[in-house]
C-alpha cells in the first residue's frame, strides 16, 4: 500500500508542484488548503507525513502542528515544515510547535521525495520498537440486554483515550446490533462488512487504520455492520486477525460484546486482560451473571480476569449490594450511580457523558475505573504531560 502524505498550503500552485512531484515518486497524495481542512481530514484517515506551509491566512503552520501533536491518532506523524522563509527563528518556532523536519521552498523534488522517505522509514522503525508494548484488551460483558454495557464501554474507551493520550482501539463486536458509532455522533463511512470478503493475510493495520472511524477522543472505532445479515459474515478468524493487528498497534482495545457466548465473543473474551461484567442490582441480572460466572469458570478463566460493575439503571429498590455479594460470591468493585437524563441524552446526542466538561457523578464513577483497568505501567508512573483526567483522578484518590 502507498505511503499517504497530506499536504496543506493555501497557494494552489504550490500544492499542485507537490502533487505531482510526490504521485510521480509513488506517493498517495492528500491536498488541503488551510489548516481548518487538514485538521478535518485527519479525523477520517491518518496520514504517514504532513507537510506543511507555515505562511497560511486564518490558521498558520505552528498552530495546525500543534494541534495535530495534542491529538493521540496524530500525535506521532511526522509533519516537515515547507516554507520560504528561512531564518532560524522560524526554524526553532516550527521545532517548538513540534514539527520534525524542515524544508525551504523552493526545493528540488529529489530533496523531498528523499526526506519523506527518511522519515517514513524512521516512523516504521519506531512502530516496530513499540509493537513490543502490548495493548491492554478490555472486554464489557454481561448475559442480559439493557443494562448499560455500549454505554459504559464507550466512556470506558473515551476515559482511556484522554487520560493516557494512548491510542485506543473501540471494537463493536455487537455485530448484527451494534450502536458503538452512534454512541460517538460517527457517520457510518466503514464498518466490519469492509473486511468480510478481504483475504485474512492481507488485513493488516494500514487496512485498519482506514476503516477505523476516528473520534475526536482519541479512539479508533471498529463500527458494527449497517444491516443485521451482514454481521453474519464476520467470522471468529476476521475477529482474531484483527485483534491480532490491533493489539501491536494500540495501547488498549476495548470489546463492546453482545449478550451471548457466540464464537466471536469468545474470540474476545479469551484474549481479554480483562472482563468488566456489567449488572443491574435486581434478579434476572444477579441470575444471568451467576451463569455467567458459572461459564466463565467452566472456560478456565482465573477469578482475577473478571469484575463486576453495578449499574443502577433504575432509580430505586434494587437489591443491596452486600446481598448480591453474597448471592455471587464475589465482591463489586464499582457502583454506577442511576442517572437516566445523563444517559440518555449522552445516547441522543452521540456524546459520552465521561467527556462533559461539567464533572457529573457518572463521570467520576467510570473514571475511576478507567484508572483501575489501566495498565500496571500506566497506574504506576506519572505522565510526561499529565492530561486533565489523569490530575482530576489521581487528586481524587490521594484524597481518599
Ligand atoms: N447509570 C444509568 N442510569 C440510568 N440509565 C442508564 C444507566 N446506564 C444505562 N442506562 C440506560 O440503559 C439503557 C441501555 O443502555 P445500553 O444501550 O448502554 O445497554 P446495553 O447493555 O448495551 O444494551 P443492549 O442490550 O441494547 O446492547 C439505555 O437506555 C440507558 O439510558
Ligand atoms: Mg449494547
Amino acid at each position: 500500500m502507498a505511503s499517504k502524505v497530506l499536504a496543506v498550503d493555501d497557494n494552489m500552485v504550490n500544492l499542485k508542484v507537490v502533487r505531482a512531484t510526490l504521485v510521480r515518486a509513488g506517493f498517495d497524495v492528500f491536498t488541503a488548503s488551510s489548516g481548518d481542512e487538514a485538521l478535518a481530514m485527519v479525523k477520517e484517515m491518518i496520514p504517514d507525513i504532513i507537510l506543511l506551509d507555515i505562511t497560511m491566512p486564518d490558521m498558520d503552520g505552528y498552530e495546525v502542528c500543534r494541534r495535530l501533536r495534542a491529538r493521540p491518532e496524530t500525535s506521532q506523524v511526522p509533519v516537515m515544515m515547507l516554507t520560504a522563509h528561512d531564518t532560524l527563528e522560524e526554524k526553532v518556532k516550527g521545532f517548538e510547535a513540534g514539527a520534525d523536519d524542515y524544508l525551504t521552498k523552493p526545493f528540488q523534488p529529489a530533496e523531498l521525495e528523499a526526506r519523506i522517505r527518511v522519515h517514513l522509514r524512521r516512523r516504521q522503525t519506531i512502530t516496530i520498537a513499540k509493537a513490543e508494548e502490548k495493548a491492554r484488551m478490555i472486554s464489557v460483558f454481561s448475559l442480559r440486554g439493557g443494562v448499560g454495557v455500549t454505554s459504559l464501554a464507550t466512556n470506558i474507551a473515551c476515559g482511556l483515550a484522554q487520560t493516557w493520550q494512548k491510542p485506543v482501539a473501540f471494537v463493536d463486536l455487537s455485530l448484527t446490533m451494534g450502536q458503538s458509532a452512534l454512541m460517538l455522533n460517527l457517520p457510518l463511512r466503514h464498518t466490519w462488512s469492509d473486511l468480510a470478503n478481504i483475504p485474512i493475510t492481507e488485513i493488516d493495520v494500514d487496512l485498519l487504520r482506514d476503516i477505523m472511524l476516528q473520534h475526536s477522543s482519541g479512539v479508533s472505532v471498529l463500527a458494527a455492520p449497517r444491516h443485521v445479515e451482514d454481521g453474519e459474515m464476520i467470522t471468529p478468524e476476521i475477529v482474531s486477525r484483527v485483534i491480532e493487528v490491533l493489539k501491536t498497534h494500540y495501547a488498549y482495545i476495548v470489546f463492546d460484546l453482545p449478550h451471548d457466548f457466540s464464537e466471536t465473543s469468545l474470540a474476545a473474551l479469551d484474549i481479554s486482560d480483562d472482563v468488566v461484567v456489567v449488572m443491574a442490582p435486581d434478579f434476572a441480572s444477579v441470575r444471568a451473571t451467576s451463569e455467567l460466572i458459572e461459564v466463565f469458570n467452566r472456560l478456565g478463566y482465573h477469578l482475577g480476569k473478571s469484575s463486576i460493575v453495578m449499574n443502577w439503571i433504575f432509580e430505586r429498590r434494587g437489591l443491596a449490594k452486600k446481598d448480591i455479594e453474597g448471592v455471587l460470591k464475589r465482591k463489586i468493585p464499582w457502583v454506577i450511580p442511576f442517572a437516566s437524563e445523563l444517559v440518555v441524552q449522552a445516547i441522543n446526542l452521540g456524546a459520552p457523558f465521561i467527556l462533559e466538561d461539567k464533572p457529573n457523578p457518572l463521570g467520576i464513577a467510570v473514571e475511576d475505573m478507567v484508572f483501575d483497568l489501566s495498565k500496571q505501567e500506566d497506574q504506576d508512573s506519572k505522565p510526561e504531560s499529565p492530561s486533565l483526567f489523569w490530575r482530576r483522578i489521581t487528586e481524587r484518590r490521594s484524597r481518599k
